[in-house]
């Protein structure tokens, strides 16, 4: 018989599709010892729970975490899945909140490159990479697909961190063997492919399930052709590893691929051609993919990560998410720190909405197009949790509560004493208290956050460490 090893009572909050959201109060959630959700049950059904898995509520003998005890004001608590950065630069952390005055091609050369390029130096890494992972699990972030930089040697450590606290961690050794400054490249596509091979098999020597290795060409202009290819076969090679790039994030970036690459059909040929759009790709931004790139996009399953933050910080543009959703593609949301400057994917929500509503704005109905709704909070709920999971091929096993799901979750305090935002009588629902918390809540609101039923924060241990200081 399956044994319960945690069960956790509370009203649960998730996505049923990019649309409907589901609430399930008072309900009790099941948990196994390798992090499965075994029932999902109200409390009438309990009754029957408690005969197929042989223990009752009261003589249970394993963890019971009752998020509804001895409040007064159930509404105020509720858990949600853990949120999927898809899409984060773990070493730009150590500039993020600065430097946002440029375009994309000069950021990178002026401020970007010179600090990864530090990381070299693995006891900076260290420090820069265990207090950016320690923001971001108090942030909610229970998966998130990251760049390290061209070093392999921080970024095995990058994965080794991620894996300590506890966190699900997709990491890539960056790869750019062209159009770098002399001390950010690598000498060879040979070289790179090499690195990464050694990279690879170091990350999964780590041998723990939430730790992956991502195939991770930079961009297309920092990669040969060769490059490119042989980075594609790699991911082949290893049964289909997950890889991570970015698209179509500003103009001239797009003009400078196209006069680099003069044969592709499209900047998103030049990946097709190296085999580098699968169902295991993420790729950031896409902001400005013609149609026939959103079809090859489509076909391949590949999922694109929505970074608003980033997009207006480097001033990039605005994507067109509706118009991604009409082609079938899954689109989830990335920080992109440090192109964005927050950690939180609660800031991505907020800035998707914010887009979208600056599409729907008379001064851009001279390119407006027919998807120009604004999004609903519905919508960024579900990038940030489902459309997150689905980007990563993920989504059987997280991104929602579900039996044979792994059970990923923040536990949610809106009412918390030390909360940013107030709420009056006037709307106390639970529906208003969560849309509250996605517009206004933080870190305070966390009261815990699960991976895989393993509590890896709570609120009241979290402190800031010595080091990042
Ligand atoms: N394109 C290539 N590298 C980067 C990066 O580090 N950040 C962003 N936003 N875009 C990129
Ligand atoms: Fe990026």
């Amino acid at each position: 018989m399956t044994r319960v090893e945690l069960i956790v009572h509370g009203n649960f909050v998730h996505s049923k599709s990019f649309d409907e959201l589901e609430v399930l109060e008072a309900s009790y959630v099941g948990v196994d010892n390798k992090g499965s959700i075994v029932f999902m049950a109200s409390a009438e059904e309990m009754s029957g729970v408690e005969a197929a898995f042989g223990f009752t509520l009261d003589d249970f003998d394993g963890r019971l975490v009752d998020t509804l005890a001895g409040k007064d004001r159930a509404d105020g608590t509720f858990i949600v899945p853990g949120y999927i950065d898809t899409h984060v630069h773990a070493p730009q952390y150590a500039f993020a909140g600065l430097g946002l005055d440029m375009p994309l091609l000069q950021w990178l050369e002026t401020y970007t490159y010179p600090m990864e390029a530090r990381f070299a130096d693995t006891d900076f890494a260290a420090v820069v990479y265990k207090a950016m992972l320690k923001r971001m699990v108090a942030a909610g972030t229970t998966t998130a697909c990251m760049f390290g930089t061209l070093h392999a040697p921080a970024s095995v450590d990058l994965a080794r961190y991620s894996r300590d606290v506890g966190l699900r961690g997709l990491v890539g050794k960056v790869c750019m063997d062209s159009h770098a400054p002399d001390n950010y490249i690598e000498p060879s596509a040979e070289d790179s492919l090499a690195a990464t091979k050694d990279f690879v098999r170091d990350v999964l020597a780590l041998d723990n399930a939430r730790v992956r290795p991502v195939i991770t060409p930079r961009f297309a202009p920092s990669c040969s052709a060769e490059l490119l290819a042989g980075l594609g076969q790699l991911a082949t090679d290893f049964g289909g590893l997950h890889i991570q790039s970015h698209i179509s994030e500003s103009p001239a970036e797009i003009a400078w691929v196209r006069d680099l690459f003069p044969d592709a059909a499209s900047y998103a040929d030049v990946y097709a051609a190296a085999g580098l759009l699968t169902k295991r790709t993420v790729m950031a931004h896409g902001i400005h993919l013609t149609p026939d790139e959103m079809s090859l996009f489509a076909r391949a399953r590949t999922g694109v990560s929505h970074c608003p933050a980033s997009n207006f910080g480097l001033t990039s543009g605005i994507l067109n998410v509706l118009d991604l959703v009409q082609y079938d593609i899954d689109v989830g949301l990335g920080t992109d720190v440090a192109g964005g400057p927050a950690i939180s994917i609660l800031d991505a929500m907020r800035l998707a909405l914010v887009a979208s509503k600056i599409l729907t704005m008379p001064q851009h109905q001279a390119n407006r197009k027919p998807n120009s709704d604004a999004l609903s909070i519905h919508n960024v709920f579900y990038m940030a949790t489902m459309g997150g999971a689905r980007v990563l091929d993920m989504h059987h096993s997280v991104g929602s509560f579900a039996v044979g799901k792994q059970f990923d979750a923040v536990v949610v305090d809106a009412l918390a004493p030390d909360s940013p935002f107030d709420v009056f009588a006037t709307d106390t629902s639970l529906h208003a208290l969560f849309e509250k918390y996605l517009i206004l809540g933080d870190d305070r609101n966390h009261a815990a956050v699960y991976v895989a039923g393993e509590l890896i924060h709570t609120r009241e241990t979290f402190s800031h460490s010595a080091e990042s200081s």
